[in-house]
């Protein structure tokens, strides 16, 4: 009993601590943890990759309607990315879940 009892507590208090330890400067909210790997993987090959909170939604709209042909992704994943690196989207997509 004693032993689960403390690996319960280790398990709650890694929960708590784990976003604060290393990793990107703010923690991904959970639905953009897929779509930032799409983003490291296929992102960066002909240009620096452009980071969230870089461009408006308005420039990423516009920017990534003309990479339908550079970067296959399904039409969620687009939606996604926009909303995962929009600089407007930080705040509301972490609280999100
Ligand atoms: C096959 C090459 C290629 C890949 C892969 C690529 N891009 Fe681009 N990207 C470009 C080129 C060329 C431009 C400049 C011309 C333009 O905006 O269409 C550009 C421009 C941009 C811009 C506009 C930058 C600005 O200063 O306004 C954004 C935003 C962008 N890319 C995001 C992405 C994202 C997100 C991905 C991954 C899904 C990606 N790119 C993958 C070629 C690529």
């Amino acid at each position: 009993m004693r032993a689960s009892l403390l690996a319960a507590m280790c398990a709650v208090i890694f929960a708590a601590l784990a976003p604060a330890c290393g990793g990107p400067a703010a923690p991904i909210a959970p639905r953009f943890v897929g779509i930032a790997s799409t983003h490291r993987a296929k992102c960066g090959s002909c240009h620096a990759h452009v980071e969230p909170g870089e461009k408006s939604r308005e420039q990423l709209e516009r920017a990534l309607s003309r990479h339908h042909k550079r970067v296959r992704l399904s039409d969620e994943d687009w939606a996604l990315m926009v909303d995962y690196l929009a600089a407007d989207a930080r705040d509301g997509g972490a609280a999100a879940d």
